[in-house]
């Protein structure tokens, strides 16, 4: 049976009515329910709140997750739970670019702390924190499992590996350049669905 993408749940008006997925959004989302089977549409939450972080600025606000709960006809709860567990989904506004340093073991053994406090200097903030023009947000995470190009760090879809204090001037140059967010959802999202 073909999905279906569900609007029925009752969530609260005003600003949150006005919430709604592009057209292109609403696609990918159908086409990410449709691997599961009816009634199963909760196991299509993870994918959905990466296409809602990427659609809604960056980060899961309590109006986008009440929305992605009518979408996939869950409740809120059931939606705020994962959101607020996995480190990934952003619960407040963040930068356009996210940068997440690796901080285990073998980037730790390799410079992670040093390439954080390099960040932290060049950017004027601590991690955590959003730098003014709203551009970088600097976060430390675990293992992203590429230990065998430590130091790394990643920003959106992209990978930076074997880092070192010129590779971060680099990319911190690329991306104040170009200007775009960047999400998880950049590179070839669909095509992995
Ligand atoms: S320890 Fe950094 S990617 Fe695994």
């Amino acid at each position: 049976m073909g999905a279906q993408v569900h609007g029925t749940q009752e969530f609260n008006k005003g600003k949150r009515a006005e919430l709604k997925f592009s057209e292109e959004a609403m696609k990918t989302v159908q086409k990410i329910i449709s691997n599961y089977p009816e009634g199963k549409h909760k196991s299509a939450l993870l994918p959905v709140l990466h296409v809602a972080q990427a659609e809604f600025g960056g980060w899961l606000s309590p109006e986008v997750m009440d929305y992605v709960a009518s979408v996939l006809n869950i409740k809120p709860i059931e939606v705020f739970e994962v959101a607020s567990f996995y480190t990934m989904y952003n619960l407040k506004p963040v930068g356009k670019c996210v940068l997440e340093v690796c901080q285990t073991s073998s980037c730790w053994l390799n410079g992670a702390e040093d390439i954080v406090k390099y960040i932290e200097k060049k950017l004027g903030i601590k991690v955590g924190e959003t730098t003014k023009d709203g551009m970088f947000t600097l976060k430390v995470a675990e293992c992203l499992g590429s230990c065998g190009t430590a130091p790394m760090l990643q920003c959106g879809a992209s990978y930076h590996e074997n880092l070192t204090f010129e590779k971060v001037d680099q990319l911190i140059n690329d991306y104040k350049t170009a200007g775009q967010r960047r999400n998880y959802t950049d590179l070839d999202y669909k095509n992995t669905l």
